[in-house]
């Protein structure tokens, strides 16, 4: 697809070309909401969809398993894999979305919690935007409402000087919330949300009003294991979601495939030219990773020290990005070792006393002898520590 062929509305976001891989990006936007960028997805399995839909979702919650899990449509319409993961874990999230407990996405850092929050979002209510960061700054009116005080003075108060929060709007228009990192929100923030997930109001007492949620509204919130103790959910919020843990990608064939995927679609967005076959380096990035995150080789036999950084799937595929971006740029157009060893090593070497130690013996024992890994050892040499 080139620029010039893509007909789009100012602002509008959405393209109607269809590219491989099924993602369609959206020419004027670095990065098109995934009901955008999966409109035609959306509208295919929307087409197909006969069975009973929870007010106001857009689709049955099987139709919008099958947009996050994949599938072929009756009508010959391929819908790409949004999740790598058990299947079971999916059906619990978007069938917790259809009742009136809200969806706790749980999970280490990069294991697609954010990702699956958007595409949920996406599929259920046709919008992803309802969102709320949770920051330490995060204040009481990024989930209730605040005051446009240009209108307030003007006019006293009203509904017309009210700014709705996402929630709150959420709500109004029975649509899905997100809370982005709950547990990072102070926590009188966080127990704002406990009438709301528990009555389905929200009090305006400047008003002397509330708002009432309409039948479609529910919420997603995302929260990372690692921030455990950081702001602790109180459990009366805690009673109010179900939580679903994402587990890291089961095998290594899985987390190859996850980030082939993801790399293919960023390239094409970020309008890399391609580099074909780089499938043989993508797996020996995730086989570091998995390698060092579970202090093990592959093989079982050699144990290893584990760096003090995460080494996510979401960090694979910005190493294996970085390489493309190399290779395209100031190689010969082919992944090689050389363009994603210091990627590697970045995202290894967090904490530079341990895990520059920890680095090297893998290197030594690990790497050095490895079959096939003579190049690898040597680009990781040339840029080590
Ligand atoms: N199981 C998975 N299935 C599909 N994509 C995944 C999976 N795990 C990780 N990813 C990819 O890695 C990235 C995860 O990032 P993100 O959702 O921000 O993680 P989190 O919010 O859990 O820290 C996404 O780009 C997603 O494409
Ligand atoms: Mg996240």
């Amino acid at each position: 697809m080139t620029v010039s062929e893509t007909i789009a509305e100012p602002g509008a976001g959405v393209v109607t070309d269809t590219g491989p891989g099924g993602l369609r990006p959206a020419a004027e936007v670095l990065r098109p909401h995934a009901e955008d960028a999966f409109a035609h997805e959306l509208a295919a399995l929307a087409a197909a969809d006969d069975r009973p839909r929870p007010a106001r979702w857009r689709l049955s919650p099987r139709a919008v398993a099958t947009y996050l899990l994949g599938g072929t449509l009756p009508d010959g319409t391929v819908i790409t894999p949004k999740y790598v993961g058990p299947r079971r874990i999916v059906e619990v999230a978007v069938t917790t979305l259809a009742t009136d407990r809200a969806l706790l996405l749980l999970g280490v850092p990069g294991t697609a919690k954010t990702w699956l929050s958007e595409h949920l979002a996406a599929a259920v209510s046709g919008d992803s935007t309802l969102l709320v960061q949770g920051t330490a700054g995060t204040g009481e009116e990024a989930v209730r409402y605040g005051w446009n005080y240009a209108r307030l003075l003007a006019e006293g108060p009203g509904r017309a000087a009210l700014v709705p929060s996402p929630v709150l709007r959420a709500m109004e228009r029975g649509a899905t919330a997100r809370v982005e990192e709950l547990t990072r929100m102070p926590a009188d923030v966080q127990d704002a949300l406990i009438t709301i997930l528990s009555e389905k109001t929200l009090p305006v007492p400047e008003l002397a009003e509330e708002v009432q949620a309409v039948p479609g509204f529910n919420l997603i919130a995302t929260a990372n294991d690692r921030d455990r103790g950081v702001n602790e959910l109180s459990s009366a919020l805690r009673r109010r979601f179900n939580t679903v843990v994402l587990p890291l990608p089961a095998t290594a064939e899985d987390e190859v495939a996850i980030v082939a995927r993801r790399v293919d679609q960023l390239g094409r967005s970020l309008e890399l030219p391609a580099v074909p076959d780089g499938v043989a380096e993508i797996r020996r990035v995730v086989t570091v990773f998995r390698e060092l995150r579970d202090g093990v080789t592959a093989d079982g036999r050699t144990r290893l020290k584990s760096p003090s950084g995460t080494l996510s799937t979401a960090e694979a595929i910005s190493v294996v990005t970085g390489g493309l971006a190399l290779a395209a740029h100031f190689g010969d157009g082919v992944l090689r070792p050389s363009d994603t060893a210091a990627g590697i090593l970045g995202a290894v070497v967090r904490d530079p006393a341990h895990d520059r130690v920890v680095w090297q013996e893998y290197l030594e024992t690990v790497v050095r002898g490895r079959d096939g890994w003579q190049d690898f050892y040597r680009a990781c040499r040339e840029v080590g520590p």
